[in-house]
């Protein structure tokens, strides 16, 4: 296992061979994949059971999940919590995690302001979330935002245009993209916030019609 303090550019060699999610979030602790650990307090890995039946993928983690080391744990993880609950998906089936597991932020005054991952860094990760896809086996993945689709579904996958639609892919039979919660959370006012979520968990409640009874 490549070890030290430079960075290899693919976590690919940090990932242990016996797997379990225990163990690969013990390794994935000290990845150097790529230079976002210099920037993050923390690697913030995966988190739900190894048998969840739904694993929902995010982009990077943000302010609060990069203190406390756990995923969807600020606004946008109260929100999609809100909207899980009201899909009727429960939150023991689910398994969060992201694309990046590392904060990548610029600051802007006394603030770490969230910055968009490369496609190298995004790519760094990568063998990361292949690994948990594995090992967890989920049989809906859902795709929340555009960095979770296009890392997942391609580069030219476009969630504007291909929001809701479930789909088979190598890695997971059934496979949906939706909008990001902090899309929501974004929302230039409560009308326009109302209706978002609305959307948001119209396309979270066609997951339990997805899983095998
Ligand atoms: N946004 C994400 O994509 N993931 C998190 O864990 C938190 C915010």
């Amino acid at each position: 296992m490549a070890r030290g303090a430079e960075t290899t550019g693919s976590a690919a060699a940090f990932v242990p061979a016996t797997r379990s999610l225990a163990s690969l979030q013990a390794a994935a602790a000290g990845c150097r994949g790529c230079d976002l650990w210099r920037r993050g307090t923390q690697t913030v890995f995966g988190e739900g059971r190894a048998r969840a039946r739904v694993m929902l993928v995010g982009e990077q983690p943000g302010d609060e999940e990069d203190r406390t080391g756990r995923p969807f744990v600020g606004p946008a993880g109260r929100l999609l919590d809100q909207a899980l609950a009201a899909a009727g998906v429960a939150r023991a089936d689910v398994y969060v995690t992201n694309v990046v597991k590392h904060f990548k932020w610029e600051p802007r005054g006394k603030r770490r302001i969230h910055a968009k991952p490369s496609r190298a860094e995004v790519g760094a990760c990568l063998p990361w979330l292949r690994a948990e896809l594995e090992l967890v086996r989920p049989e809906a993945v859902v795709c929340l935002g555009a960095t979770a689709a296009q890392a997942l579904l391609g580069p030219t996958f476009r969630v504007t245009r291909q929001r809701g639609e479930w789909m088979g892919t190598a890695f997971a039979a059934r496979v949906m993209a939706t909008v990001h919660p902090s899309a929501i959370l974004r929302a230039p006012d409560d009308a326009a916030r109302r209706v978002e979520m609305a959307r948001f968990v119209e396309d979270l409640a066609t997951i339990p019609a997805r899983l095998a009874a």
